[in-house]
């Protein structure tokens, strides 16, 4: 049987024998062109692996970052949140006028009855008893101006806000306003939403009508017809009733990639533009918080935006999370970052409650009765970030809009805390349980706020005891340190934890600040195979609210200026390579004031060489790119060069600011160096 069907079918099998050859024959042909190009033998070999994540960005909302920043609402307590928990001067209406214009009474107040959710138990009620009229404005009083009650032409009782300082708004830019309300009146209650400045003038309007007497959620779009540096949010009630109000939004259409809460467009770009490896939050100290009822819980920041919970931010304002956990991981897909959430070990930061000023309550820890559920909370979020769409998390992720995995892979735990007994305890319990359910996800351990000492030999000490992949290390120092302490990796533990530099920076804007950040980040890159990750910090700080006076980039509600440090920063993260090349630059080791390195980035095929001279004198180097068996004839040349003490500004943006320009590349060149300069050079190696 079987040699009959043999016989019958042979010409076609050796046909198919035939097909099956030629098709290997021909992708192994496109394999060897596709796959086997000559970057890959490349690969000097001096060359070593370093991480590929290495720089990336630290962001935490501090100095307004989220809250008035990045996060895109332009209404402030938007959800009458507010309390002198906060701030000891705010209270939920704060932000909020109530305005009666034409003479019209009623009343304005906050209620907690029935709310929205139960997460977000402050409302306000609107009560509009009398419709006034607007005094005709002819004759005698025709010239006068209005007094400051009557803002619009229209009477009625309402309220109006002016956002987080001010609002500005551009003509034709698109807004959506919405708000969740709920009539309690036997009739509805008509409002005009509309964008005025300061003197009254409407800027765009639109009507809703309040019409359902349970919470419902009302939106509206609005276009402003000119530009305004300066305009309120007013919402009238023009017929009598009365109603509840909450979470009222005010958002620009236009965002990053127009996502609906999502990012101003501006910043978000400045971030994108940097090609950050991994983006850390949400802080900082404010993960763990000030007090353990005070710690960031992720899923606190998560569905719908009335569900949320709200908490003061421990450096002096207030956390809506709009700005949440979806956000985060969103923005870093959206930017190609991995994202690196920082969990709190459950302690909260030892400078609760104000130790350092006042004497306050220090570190305090989770009851230990509470670590089960906290540690499941942990374990959920891994879940949530990587489950797929059926489990229980993961549904919660796909509901939101991403029903396909985040990817997560790194999760900090911990931030800069004190280690104590109670600290090591939970740390422990908190990764014994993650490693268990989760061995692929990487884990970062904390050694404390400062570069030495007693918690950062005590940190180090437990990761290693527990073999955690990775540790956090912070350091705020003045520039001199960087300097001295530019081979302090030099010599690390390679069988230990990898580090993660997860908040640095030299006290300081001036381009000597940046010049020594990027002569030590040389000796980050030349160390990439035992520093993992590293990250500047802070990094966004708003004019007039800043709370931590050095930062990478300053903005307002209108525009943002660079520091040198953001183009430092820049010029490493948007330059990565994935192998470090030793013997390329040729130069005086014994000046500790230039600083070099070579990376070799193996998917782009750039050598990209960095050269950093922190001195007052032109400096020169030796490149010799004879170890890399082909090297383009052009290349490009940036630099950064500026005096000192100089910085950038509002009025003075570009004072510091990177120069790039095509450049003719010889195997064997000199570079000079400019005093105080950043020089970075790329060539592919086609
Ligand atoms: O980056 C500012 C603060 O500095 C962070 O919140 C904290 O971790 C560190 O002390």
């Amino acid at each position: 049987m079987a040699k009959q069907f043999f016989e019958k079918n042979h010409s076609q099998l050796r046909f198919h024998c035939w097909c099956i050859c030629l098709s290997l024959w021909l992708s192994f042909t496109i394999n060897l062109s596709t796959y086997a190009q000559p970057k890959n033998t490349l690969i000097p070999k001096t060359a070593k692996k370093i991480s590929t994540d290495l720089f990336g960005l630290f962001f935490e909302d501090i100095n307004y970052a989220a809250d008035g920043g990045l996060y895109a609402e332009l209404i402030q307590n938007r959800s009458f949140e507010y309390s002198p928990t906060d701030n000891r001067q705010w209270h939920p209406l704060s932000f909020w006028e109530y305005i009666t214009p034409g003479f019209s009474y009623g009343s304005f107040n906050v209620e907690t009855n029935q709310p929205v959710h139960i997460n977000n138990p402050h409302y306000a009620v609107l009560n509009i008893e009398h419709i006034g009229t607007v005094p005709p404005r002819t004759g005698g009083n025709a010239q006068q101006p209005l007094p400051a009650s009557i803002t619009t032409g229209r009477p009625g009782v309402g309220i109006k806000n002016s956002g987080f300082g001010n609002i500005v708004v551009k003509k034709g830019e698109g807004f959506t306003f919405s708000v969740f309300a709920k009539q309690l009146s036997v009739s509805p209650v008509d409002i005009y939403v509309s964008l005025q400045n300061t003197k009254g003038k409407v800027l765009a309007e639109s009507k809703i009508v309040i019409d359902k007497k349970s919470w419902s959620n009302y939106s509206t779009s609005l276009i402003a017809d000119e530009n305004c540096d300066s305009t309120q949010v007013v919402l009238l009630a023009t017929s009598k009733g009365k109603l509840a109000l909450d979470v009222l939004s005010l958002f620009p259409q236009n965002t990053f990639k127009n996502r609906p809460n999502g990012l101003r467009k501006d910043l978000a770009q400045l971030l994108a533009d940097m090609k950050p490896a991994f983006i850390r939050f949400p802080g900082g100290c404010l993960a763990h918080g000030d007090g353990v009822g005070n710690m960031y819980r992720w899923k606190n920041t998560i569905g719908p935006l009335e569900q949320r919970v709200e908490q003061k931010n421990l450096w002096g304002y207030h956390q809506t999370a709009g700005l949440g956990y979806y956000e985060y991981f969103q923005f870093c897909e959206d930017i190609g970052a991995k994202p690196l959430p920082v969990l709190p070990a459950a302690v909260s930061c030892q400078n609760s409650g104000g130790t350092w000023r006042v004497g306050g309550t220090g570190q305090q820890a989770l009851p230990m009765e509470e670590m089960k559920d906290y540690i499941q909370e942990v374990l959920d979020l891994v879940e949530w970030a990587n489950g797929s769409a059926s489990s229980t998390w993961g549904a919660k992720r796909a509901a939101a809009g991403h029903p396909t995995p985040f990817n997560l892979k790194y999760i900090g735990i911990g931030n800069e805390d004190k280690i104590t007994p109670e600290f090591e305890q939970r740390f422990k319990m908190i990764h014994d349980a993650v490693k268990a359910k989760y061995p692929d996800i990487e884990l970062i351990g904390t050694s404390g706020p400062f570069h030495s000492g007693e918690d950062f030999d005590k940190g180090w000490k437990l990761a290693n005891d527990l073999k955690v992949a990775v540790v956090d290390e912070h350091y705020y120092v003045q520039p001199e340190w960087l300097i001295a302490n530019q081979y302090r990796y030099d010599n690390y533990n390679r069988n230990a934890g990898k580090v993660y530099l997860g908040e640095y920076a030299s006290w300081g804007n001036k381009q000597y600040n940046a010049i020594t950040e990027a002569l030590f980040m040389t000796g980050l890159e030349r160390n990439g195979d035992v520093v993992s990750m590293a990250s500047y910090a802070p990094l966004f700080a708003k004019q007039n609210f800043t709370q931590w006076t050095t930062d990478m980039i300053f903005f307002n509600n209108s525009d943002y200026y660079l520091t040198p440090n953001y183009h430092v920063q820049k010029m490493f993260s948007a330059n990565q390579g994935d192998y470090y090349v030793d013997g390329i630059i040729l130069k005086d080791n014994l000046d500790s004031l230039v600083g070099s390195s070579c990376v070799y980035n193996s998917k782009s095929g750039d050598i990209i060489v960095k050269l950093v001279n922190a001195g007052n004198t032109t400096k020169s180097v030796k490149i010799d790119l004879s170890a890399f068996k082909a090297v383009g004839i052009a290349g490009t040349k940036t630099i950064l060069s500026a005096s000192a003490d100089a910085k950038n500004g509002f009025e003075s943006k570009n004072i510091v600011q990177p120069v790039s320009e095509q450049i003719a590349i010889a195997k064997n060149f000199e570079q000079s160096l400019p005093p105080m300069s950043f020089t970075l050079i790329k060539v592919n190696t086609q």
